[in-house]
């Protein structure tokens, strides 16, 4: 089964016929909230709001592993995560659609793995190619079928937040080479992937980051909204096309 998160702007998937809400007891602790079971445009899909369904869990307070942990206890093989991000490249300007391909993190303090614990065996994981190809393909393909354009290709930078970053950060983070910077991709993708869960990520440019262009004295927090609103009718029809590609 294939699993959305939504993220900012996302608590609700509109057009999903729910079918079941799952509470689900993980190992470690509470998800955000229960996970919703569904059907989009005719395909079963599980949805969970990463920031809860009244929006009130930060992103650096996010229990990323108990909403890992549960999306795989009800079923889910497959995760398509929706971020909203500022745009770092020039291209990735408000009310873009960006499917990344990399990740820089630069969170910390978060619980990261799954693989800690006096009787846990110390294991690593490979993350060469952080999201799943063929999730990214599908991804694509389900823009395709709906005419919506698409990014395809960008670094990613995770930063801890809740805060937004300097312009000397933004600067930094261009030198390391990201082209979006957000707050929750991290350690998300990484979790999923200890678990084998494929795992790609629909980047929405809700702003210019700060420093950059119509940010250059500051991100203006009260226009994101806006620009969100409008993107997500988009994203709604990007997601129920890739549900149908199940
Ligand atoms: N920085 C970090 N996270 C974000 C931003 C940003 O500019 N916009 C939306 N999420």
């Amino acid at each position: 089964m294939l699993a959305l998160i939504g993220g900012t702007g996302l608590s609700r998937l509109a057009g999903l016929e729910v079918t079941a809400r799952r509470a689900v007891r993980t190992p470690f602790g509470e998800p955000s909230c229960p996970v919703t079971l569904g059907d989009l445009g005719g395909a079963p899909v599980a949805f969970m709001a990463r920031h809860g369904y009244g929006h009130t869990i930060a992103p650096h307070e996010v229990n990323y592993r108990a909403n890992i942990w549960a999306l795989r206890e009800v079923g889910v093989r497959q995760i398509i995560a929706i971020a909203s991000v500022g745009g770092i490249r020039v291209d990735c300007a408000p009310g873009a659609l960006v499917l990344p391909d990399q990740i820089i993190d630069y969170t910390w303090g978060r619980e990261a793995t799954f693989f800690e614990g006096p009787d846990q065996p110390v294991r690593h994981i490979d993350f060469t190619h952080p999201y799943s190809q063929s999730v990214r393909q599908r991804i694509s393909q389900a823009a395709r079928d709906c005419a919506e354009p698409l990014i395809e290709g960008a670094t990613y930078g995770a930063t801890q937040g809740p805060r937004l970053e300097t312009a000397a950060e933004i600067t930094r983070m261009e030198r390391d080479g990201c082209d979006l910077v957000g707050m929750t991709g991290m350690p998300e993708a990484s979790l999923a992937r200890e678990i084998e869960l494929e795992y790609a990520a629909l980047a929405v440019v809700v702003n210019h980051a700060a420093g950059r262009a119509s940010s250059v004295n500051g991100v203006h927090l009260d226009s994101l909204a806006g620009t969100l609103e409008a993107a997500m009718a988009r994203v709604h029809r990007v997601l129920a096309a890739a549900a149908r590609r199940g």
